[in-house]
């Protein structure tokens, strides 16, 4: 952190068309999001994952997992790419059924789906529900009854592995709301397969999220496997599907460039372990599913903002470079733009690191110590938390933050009542809405007035 990248050097292009054009056309702040990018990763994630999967024998589903950011838009892009949808919700579920996604090819997630969530997927005929409790075998299996349909279902378990992430974004170690600990796995499974109307597939895993270190997903494979043995003495036959879930970690940064996870790498030695624990324990190869959703639209996306002011906090001397990387700089220059916290959550939330240069200017400027900052009430109303920009960084200047397709558009709120930005695709050099922007008379609409 703090090394000198040097002056910006020319104006910022995206999917080749200028920043400042599309801020002119369809205004600040602007969610971007490359289409063609998009589309090439998702392949791209998808292709490593099942190769891998078929070097040993088998196959892999390679869902993607929606909550990262979904429109009808991003779901046909993902359905025409060749991968099923994860939701996580009724709203989401609507989402994809509303991009013409076929029923089959979604998986429904979530540790509190309500029965009315429950019925609709079963009556649209949903490929797989993903089991998170006890409560919901009886649940969806009454569903399932209701509609005269059978269900797959997945069951979620915790591998007990602690990924190395956000303690907000670690989902698999045991004093957590999601999933059913390992042990209870086969009592389970007892209970799923009473249920003539209730087609178990297999277990499911999701370690976390934005994890860097690959051993997580090889141990939980392993832990997940090692009661496969046991679990088709209980069904009767093979155990089809192993679902390690989604979560890997993508470069906010510069920085962060070279530690990202290669997803190609992670499959293959996922493959690689799968194998061993399958033929070491006699055990036919299962189907393998993933659910990324980060890395597939996460880099995708750049959020363009329009400074408004911008203040001078004097650091030598103070109290104010309480961290060490600040140390060198004389002063921090907090540079307000036209969003924040409401348009990416992520830094409140999750202390989350970002990138800014200027989109809209060549400059020459020595580059000087920033905090982007947001125009939120709130003193943690924080865009990038430490960057460096040209020292001359003024009112009106266009700032492109980098990586920001996933989960931003997706927590994004009304706090203050600030309108919702649009979210704008690019492809083959042309920029079109995908998502509409909110408009004051939109949020002064939920309002009642009489
Ligand atoms: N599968 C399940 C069951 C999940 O809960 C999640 C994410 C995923 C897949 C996709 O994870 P990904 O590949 O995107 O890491 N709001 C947080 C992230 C929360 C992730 C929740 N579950 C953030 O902004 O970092």
């Amino acid at each position: 952190k703090g090394a000198r990248r040097g002056r910006e050097c020319r104006q910022l292009k995206l999917g080749g068309i200028r920043a400042t054009e599309l801020v002119e056309q369809f205004g600040s702040p602007l969610y971007v999001v490359d289409e063609d990018q998009t589309r090439a990763t998702a392949r791209e994630i998808r292709d490593a994952l099942r190769s891998e999967a078929q070097r040993i024998g088998t196959d892999a589903k390679v869902y993607y997992a929606s909550k990262a950011f979904l429109c009808v838009e991003v779901a046909r892009w993902m359905d025409e790419e060749g991968l099923p949808i994860d939701v996580a919700s009724g709203g989401e579920l609507a989402v994809a059924l509303a991009a013409g996604v076929d029923p089959q090819n979604i998986g429904f997630h979530g540790n509190n789906k309500s029965e009315a969530e429950i019925a609709r997927a079963i009556e649209v005929g949903i490929g797989t529900i993903i089991i998170d409790s006890e409560i919901e075998v009886e649940r969806i299996a009454a569903a399932a009854s209701a509609a005269g349909r059978t269900q797959s279902v997945r069951l979620r378990v915790n591998s007990g592995v602690h990924a190395s992430t956000h303690d907000y974004l670690a989902t698999a170690h045991e004093d957590q709301k999601f999933g059913m600990p390992l042990s209870e796995a086969p009592a389970m499974v007892r209970k799923i397969v009473a249920h003539e109307n209730l087609n178990f597939l297999g277990l499911h895993c999701h370690i976390g999220s934005q994890i860097f270190a690959t051993e997580g997903f090889r141990e939980s494979a392993e832990r997940l496997l090692s009661v496969y043995g046991e679990l088709s003495e209980i069904t009767g036959g093979p155990i089809a599907e192993l679902n390690l879930g989604g979560g890997f970690g993508i470069a906010y940064t510069p920085d962060q460039a070279g530690e990202a996870p290669d997803v190609r790498e992670i499959a293959r030695q996922l493959a690689d372990i799968v194998k061993q624990a399958c033929d070491d324990a006699g055990l036919p190869l299962p189907k393998l599913a993933f659910e990324p959703g980060r890395a597939i639209v996460g880099q995708s996306g750049v959020t363009l903002y329009t400074v408004g002011t911008t203040k001078r906090v004097q650091l030598a001397g103070s109290d104010a470079a309480a961290d060490p990387a600040d140390h060198g700089y004389g002063e921090r220059i907090y540079v307000s733009v036209d969003g924040g916290m409401s348009d990416n959550a992520r830094p409140a939330l999750y202390g989350s690191d970002y990138h800014v240069r200027i989109a809209n200017r060549v400059s020459d400027a020595e580059p000087a110590l920033v905090r982007v900052v947001g125009k939120h009430c709130e003193s943690g109303d924080i865009v990038v938390y430490r960057d460096e920009l040209p020292g001359d960084v003024s009112p009106g200047d266009v700032l492109a933050v980098a990586a920001t397709g996933a989960y931003c558009w997706s927590l994004s709120s009304n706090y203050n009542y600030v309108p919702r930005p649009p979210v704008v695709a690019l492809r083959n050099g042309e920029a079109r809405i995908i998502v509409r922007g909110e408009t004051e008379n939109d949020l002064l609409a939920l309002s009642v007035t009489e």
